[in-house]
């Protein structure tokens, strides 16, 4: 597997474009950008909704810091409306280490930490509908690795059809711990199955450790045998290299991921000692427009 394997994926934007979006709303872009738009829109059906679920598109690295969540911001809002990505509402994520371990304690996130693996989706601790897409914008990279790792659900599916007891499984539901995001009175879990009907395509909804917490609470079921053997099937067809895009995203890039039909996940990365340079990304989550 090659680390650049999103080139084919990959369009740059111009730099007038890019200037628009940090400096006023998606309703005031100009006239001349529209055609570009309607390119990018294009180009986001072919390759996220219909392809390989992923586009990545330079040319922000000219922004100040200040411009680059102002940027990703308006260019989500092209395509739907910002989630909250936490009860704290949070609409734009910085997605940094912050020294966690994936799963530990009671509330911790995948985008907390540098340790890489546990491929998933994101909003897994979230009820139905999670959002169609999310968005990563790249400040700076990691000193080494954190390159991204995509799994089509497609493909995996695929690899499971001989196997329809284990589909059959996944498409039941299970316990995600919601880690801390329930209002009071809520559930500290949601039910839902793991593969699921997407307007006619199959739809992945994953963090194998917010199952293993769900189902570990007291007032919920063990997993059962047939749970966790459909999980280890899961995990071994996703931990296939042969399955997998692998690609890095560069300090500038803004990338839009299909996010019911990837796992995705990260290679284990180490920082620059100086705070100042280390990896940082931001994060949005949107609901397509209908
Ligand atoms: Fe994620």
């Amino acid at each position: 597997m090659a680390t650049d394997g999103f080139e084919p994926y990959r369009i740059t934007l111009d730099e007038q474009l890019v200037e628009a979006l940090a400096t006023r709303p998606a309703g005031e872009l100009a006239d001349h950008h529209q055609d570009r738009l309607r390119e990018l829109a294009d180009n986001r059906r072919r390759h996220v909704d219909q392809g390989a679920g992923v586009l990545v598109m330079d040319g922000f690295g000219a922004l100040r810091d200040s411009e680059v969540p102002t940027a990703l911001a308006t260019f989500s809002r092209l395509i739907g409306s910002l989630l909250p990505q936490n009860a704290s509402g949070e609409l734009i994520r910085e997605v940094r280490d912050r020294g966690t371990r994936i799963g530990e304690g009671r509330t911790t996130r995948y985008s907390d930490s540098r340790f890489g693996g546990n491929l998933h989706t994101d909003g897994a601790e979230a009820p139905h509908p999670v959002p169609e897409y999310f968005t990563l914008l790249c400040v700076r990279q990691a000193k080494q690795g954190g390159a991204l790792q995509l799994v089509h659900v497609r493909d995996v599916v695929r690899r499971l059809a001989d196997r329809p007891g284990l589909l059959a499984t996944l498409r039941e539901p299970f316990h995600f711990d919601r880690r801390g995001d329930e209002a009071p009175g809520e559930p500290p879990t949601t039910r839902k199955a793991v593969l699921f009907d997407d307007d006619g395509e199959p739809g992945v909804t994953y963090l194998r450790k917010y199952i293993e917490a769900g189902h570990a609470r007291d007032d919920v079921p063990d997993l059962t045998s047939q749970q966790v053997a459909a999980l280890d099937a899961l995990d071994e067809a996703i931990a296939d290299p042969a399955l997998a895009l692998e690609g890095t995203m560069r300090a500038g890039e803004l990338a839009i991921f299909a996010n019911r039909r990837l796992l995705h996940g990260r290679t284990e990365f180490v920082d620059h000692e100086d705070p100042a340079l280390t990896r940082l990304l931001y994060r949005t989550w949107i609901r397509r427009a209908a």
